[in-house]
């Protein structure tokens, strides 16, 4: 089964909709198997964000990721890694669609609430840039049957 990284980012931590963004997955049907909330360090941010380090908005962004604590998550389940980016909506709030999180809670690119791993390859990355195998657990959904 995929998994996917996603983080609730400081201004989505702040502004109190870790219960709403967990909400809108489980209900959805996926399976959250690694969850932790911790203050992001320069150097995890940079590696993160590596991808990004030559763009001119590179310095803000791994200040504000490391301005206060983020909620780090794996969820699992079918096609989790592309359906959970289009649960996101597109970067910039303001082009967001309705019903997307960015789209229902943001305003400005730079304070889009949550990261959510683009490609399998990312997932895999971030995921092992973020979690520990013995923080991941690997359970048995006893709803699972109903969903698939
Ligand atoms: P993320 O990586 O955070 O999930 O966001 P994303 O894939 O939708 O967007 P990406 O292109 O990877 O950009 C990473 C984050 O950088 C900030 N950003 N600011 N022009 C700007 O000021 C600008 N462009 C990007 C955003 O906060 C974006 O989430
Ligand atoms: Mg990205």
């Amino acid at each position: 089964m995929e998994r996917t990284f996603l983080a609730i980012k400081p201004d989505g931590v702040q502004r109190g909709l870790v219960g709403n963004i967990i909400s809108r997955l489980e209900a959805k049907g996926f399976q959250l198997v690694g969850l932790k909330m911790l203050q992001v360090s320069r150097e995890l941010a940079e590696q993160h964000y590596a991808e990004h380090k030559e763009k001119p908005f590179f310095g803000g962004l791994v200040d504000f990721i490391t301005s206060s604590p983020v909620v780090a998550m794996v969820w699992e389940g079918k096609e989790v890694i592309s359906t959970a980016r289009k649960m996101i909506g597109s970067t910039n709030p303001l082009s967001a669609d309705n019903g997307t999180i960015r789209g229902d809670f943001g305003i400005e690119i730079g304070r889009n609430i949550i990261h959510g791993s683009d490609a399998p390859d990312t997932a895999t990355r971030e995921i092992a840039l973020w979690f520990s195998d013995a923080e991941l657990a690997s359970w048995k959904s006893t709803t699972a049957g109903w969903i698939y």
